[in-house]
C-alpha cells in the first residue's frame, strides 16, 4: 500500500477545527496530518490532540515547520493577508499547497504566487468547496442538457453582530473586519457566490460593474457587494453579497438557459438543495443521491473537495480547482472594487 501524504497545517483555527478536520478524518488512507503551525498555542493543542500530532511537531512559527517537519504538502488556513507569503515560502520549500480562499488579497500578490509555484514546480490549488456540495455536483452534471446559459444570479447575505469591528474579541471576526488583514464581504463571503455561479455559467467573466461599499458598520472594509457581470459568451450574471442584511433564505445560485433553469441552495439540509425548471413541468425539487437520514451530506463541500484534491495529488493528476480558476475569481473581485471607484465597467483581460 502507498504511504499516505504527510500533511502540515498552517493555521489551526475555526475552519480547520470545524470542517477540514472532518475531511482529513475521512481520508486516513490518503492523508495523515503530521505537523501543525499556529501562533495561538490553544489552537495548536486542540488540533494536535485531534490528530495525535507529537508535541515536537507543533510549531508556533510556520517557517520552522517548513524547514524541519517531514511533510509533503501543506494546507494554509489563515487570515487572507498572510496567504501570499505562506504560499510562496511553502512553494520554495517544495511543498504541494492547498490554500484556503482567496488565493491572495490582490492580483499583484497572486502573480508572485504563480511565479513561485511555477519556479518550485509544486502542485497548488485553492479551496472552492461549494462546487463539491451535493446540490452543485448534481447541477453541474446537468449543464450539458440545459444548453446555452443566458442569465445567472447568486446571493449570499447575512447580518454580522452589531459590535462587528476590527477590535472584536473573537479573532475570526476581527480580522475579517480589517483591511490590513485582507477582510471584507466580497473577498470573504461573496467569493463563494462568484465561483459557484461562474461554474454554472461555464464562461469566464469579461466585464464587471459593481458597488462594493461600507454602508452599515464602522469598519474599513466593505459590508456590501453588488456585482453585474458580463461573460465572454455574452450572458449576464448578478452577484449580491452582504454582511448587513438579515438573510431570508440560505445562499443560493441560479442558471437560466436554453432548455430550462437550475437553482442550488447552499444549505445544511440538502433535501431541497436543487430545483429545476422546465416549461412543461415548472419548478420541481430534484432528489439528491447519498444523503443521510437528516438529509445531510458534506454540507460545505469540503470533504468532496479534499477527497478529489488528495486523490489527484496521490495520483499525480491535475487538481480539481486550478490556480487559473482562483486567479479569475480574484480578478473579478479586484475589477468590482475598481468599478466602484471608477463608476464604470472594468474589463478583465482574458488569458
Ligand atoms: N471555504 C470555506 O467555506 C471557508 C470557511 C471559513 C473560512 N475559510 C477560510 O479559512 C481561512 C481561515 O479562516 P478561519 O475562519 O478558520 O479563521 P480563524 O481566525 O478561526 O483561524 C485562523 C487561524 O490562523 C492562525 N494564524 C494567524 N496568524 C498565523 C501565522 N502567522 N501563522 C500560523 N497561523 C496563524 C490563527 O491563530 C488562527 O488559528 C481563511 O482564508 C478563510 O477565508 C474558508
Amino acid at each position: 500500500m502507498k504511504k499516505p501524504i504527510h500533511l502540515g497545517l498552517i493555521g489551526c483555527g475555526g475552519i480547520v477545527q470545524n470542517t477540514h478536520a472532518r475531511a482529513y478524518r475521512s481520508l486516513t488512507e490518503t492523508v495523515k496530518v503530521t505537523a501543525l503551525a499556529d501562533v495561538v498555542t490553544e489552537n495548536l493543542q486542540k488540533v494536535g490532540e485531534l490528530f495525535n500530532v507529537p508535541a515536537e511537531n507543533r510549531y508556533t512559527a510556520y517557517q520552522e515547520m517548513l524547514a524541519n517537519a517531514e511533510i509533503d504538502a501543506v494546507t494554509i488556513a489563515t487570515p487572507h493577508s498572510l496567504h501570499a507569503a505562506q504560499v510562496i515560502e511553502s512553494a520554495n520549500a517544495g511543498m504541494a499547497i492547498i490554500s484556503e480562499k482567496p488565493m491572495a488579497t490582490t492580483l499583484e500578490e497572486a502573480d508572485k504566487i504563480l511565479e513561485a509555484v511555477d519556479h518550485g514546480g509544486v502542485p497548488y490549488t485553492v479551496v472552492h468547496n461549494y462546487l463539491f456540495t451535493a446540490g452543485m455536483q448534481s447541477a453541474m452534471a446537468q449543464l450539458d442538457e440545459l444548453g446555452e446559459p443566458h442569465f445567472g444570479r447568486s446571493v449570499g447575505m447575512g447580518l454580522k453582530p452589531m459590535d462587528f469591528s476590527a477590535d472584536h474579541p473573537t479573532p475570526a471576526f476581527a480580522w475579517r473586519a480589517s483591511k490590513a488583514k485582507g477582510g471584507g464581504c466580497i473577498i470573504d463571503t461573496s467569493y463563494h457566490e462568484i465561483y459557484a455561479v461562474c461554474a454554472l455559467m461555464q464562461s469566464p467573466v469579461r466585464y464587471v460593474e459593481a458597488r462594493v461599499q461600507t454602508l452599515r458598520f464602522d469598519i474599513d472594509v466593505d459590508d456590501i457587494a453588488m456585482l453585474l457581470c458580463e461573460h465572454q459568451s455574452g450572458a449576464i450574471t448578478t452577484v449580491s453579497g452582504a454582511w448587513c442584511v438579515p438573510a431570508t433564505d440560505s445562499g443560493w445560485c441560479e442558471v437560466h438557459a436554453e432548455n430550462g433553469s437550475l437553482r442550488v441552495l447552499h444549505r445544511q439540509n440538502a433535501r431541497d438543495a436543487l430545483r429545476r425548471f422546465s416549461r412543461t413541468e415548472g419548478w420541481k425539487q430534484l432528489a439528491l443521491p447519498d444523503l443521510d437520514e437528516e438529509g445531510i451530506k458534506d454540507a460545505s463541500g469540503h470533504v468532496g473537495y479534499f477527497t478529489a484534491t488528495f486523490n489527484a495529488l496521490a495520483a499525480g493528476t491535475a487538481l480539481p480547482v486550478s490556480a487559473g480558476k482562483a486567479y479569475h475569481n480574484l480578478a473579478i473581485i479586484e475589477a468590482a472594487r475598481k468599478a466602484t471607484t471608477a463608476r464604470r465597467a472594468i474589463e478583465i483581460p482574458q488569458s
